[in-house]
């Protein structure tokens, strides 16, 4: 069944200027999204404004397509009101005419659910409705739980979207498409043969204006616990039995489950020099702008091996990337066996798309000597859609796949939980370097693989 109205709370707001405007431009353009759409927020506007709005949002944040803006633009309605209102929720019911299965988008912040579901309740407006929610999911697993009961007063589990704009991504997708698409991998995609795996999310921009929100969040909630843990479950979970919604979600959760709670210990926090400057950041914060830790999944498939996580802002470059590294050859019989790995498989997923399995050749000559080189699976400049047009066409379609079920997000947070309260003092670190020298201590016997962005030369014939 599909939505046959979109609205959306938190339209004046920065996500909807950045990600949520273009990508309702993009459904118009690809007419699926001929259904009123109703912006809600506190500021006096009338529609004309807020159609002024949207377009030039657009145009700052994308390209504008004159045709495709003017089918979005037909159906732009706002409404203003006060979230603790029941008269504007009462407006709403109104210009929500014959809509019978509405789809209300919380782009908001999570305090604010519950009165806003509460309203939306009381008019009327829940029956028959889907509901799609921002992360973060709550700030941790008491909060999430309680976010979870909120909701689930209202809406029933199969109509709630939560959203995580990494699974809109397509190079994020195709991380599960390439592992059970092709055989190859399966048989080696083990503790017997892999011998670690890292996930590296670089950030070259600090806060970007968003202090005083980062600030009450730092890197583990606003990047770990949703986008990296979900990367993490499709490269580590195990087969799905298909691919409904699901059968998904039911894997995803068995692979979180097997993760240990994060140990303290195996947790370095970073912070760069000038964060504290920010606006809205307090001048004694001990957030983190960076973290890295290790983690450790109890189960068959993956008992023994580490699995290192880091993301941060401030970085050298914007890039993440997957390096799975493959256990050495059991003989060294080649004496320049280099100190590193011969054997990875890289997944890059952001700015430019890239599957490439790393090997050694002999270099021409007479010594038995190699070089690396990487087998290029698939490469992309950048991937060609925007994750949120995907996410909301798909919630307004009511397919859940790529959304987040509650007993996911739950066990997501409770694998960061212990970690969250650390009151240690964060390590500093220079803006442009790849974040507190701690880190290191991490990797015993190895090193943070730091992504270049670069294209590796080519092998010669
Ligand atoms: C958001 C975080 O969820 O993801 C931001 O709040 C982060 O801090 C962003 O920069 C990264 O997403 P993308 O798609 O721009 O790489």
């Amino acid at each position: 069944m599909n939505s046959d109205a979109f609205v959306f709370f938190g339209a004046t707001g920065d996500l909807a200027q950045k990600k949520v405007f273009p990508a309702l431009q993009a459904l118009a353009r690809d007419g699926r999204l001929d259904i009123p759409v109703i912006g809600f927020a506190r500021s006096p506007w009338s529609d004309a404004h807020f159609r002024e709005h949207a377009k030039k949002s657009i145009e700052q944040h994308d390209t504008l397509d004159p045709a495709a803006f003017e089918r979005l633009a037909r159906h732009l309605h706002y409404v203003r009101g006060d979230y603790t209102d029941p008269a504007a929720f009462e407006r709403l019911a109104k210009a929500l005419g014959s809509a019978k299965h509405p789809l209300h988008y919380l782009a908001i912040a999570p305090s604010r659910f519950e009165m806003v579901v509460r309203g939306l309740h009381a008019a009327g407006c829940t029956e028959g409705a889907r509901v799609v929610v921002e992360k973060p999911f709550g700030r941790d697993l008491a909060s999430a739980r309680e976010l979870n009961a909120t909701l689930h007063a209202s809406f029933d589990e199969s109509a709630i979207f939560r959203i995580d704009h990494y699974l809109g991504k397509e190079p994020v997708q195709n991380l599960l498409y390439y592992r059970f698409a092709n055989s190859f991998l399966e048989p080696i995609w083990n503790r017997n043969h892999v011998a670690s795996v890292q996930i590296t999310m670089a950030e070259a921009f600090g806060v970007q204006g968003r202090g005083a929100f980062y600030d009450e969040v730092g890197a583990t909630r606003d990047v770990v616990q949703n986008h990296l843990l979900q990367v993490l479950a499709l490269l580590a979970m195990d087969p799905p039995v298909n691919t409904g919604a699901d059968a998904l979600r039911d894997e995803k959760l068995r692979l979180f489950r097997a993760i240990r709670p994060l140990a303290t210990d195996q947790v370095v926090r970073g912070q760069f020099a000038g964060y504290r400057n920010e606006t809205g950041v307090a001048p004694n914060s001990n957030v983190e702008t960076y973290v890295a830790m290790r983690l450790a999944i109890d189960n068959w498939r993956w008992a023994g091996v580490p699995i290192y996580i880091r993301a941060g802002k401030n970085l050298p470059l914007t890039c993440t990337e997957v390096q799975v590294e493959l256990v050495r050859p059991p003989q060294r019989l080649f004496p320049d066996d280099p100190p590193h790995a011969a054997n990875t498989l890289r997944f890059r997923l952001s700015p430019d798309v890239l599957i490439a399995q790393g090997a050694r050749v002999k270099a021409p000559g007479e010594a038995m000597a190699g070089r690396d080189v990487e087998l290029i699976a698939r490469r992309a400049a950048h991937e060609d859609r925007l994750p949120y047009e995907r996410l909301l066409g798909d919630a307004l379609r009511g397919d859940a796949a790529l959304f987040t079920r509650d007993d996911c997000v739950e066990a997501a947070w409770a694998v960061v939980q212990p970690a969250l309260n650390e009151t240690a003092p964060v390590e500093p670190y220079e803006p442009g370097t790849w974040g507190p020298a701690g880190a290191a201590r991490l990797i015993a016997g190895g090193h943070w693989h730091n992504p270049h962005l670069t294209p590796p030369t080519p092998p010669s014939a």
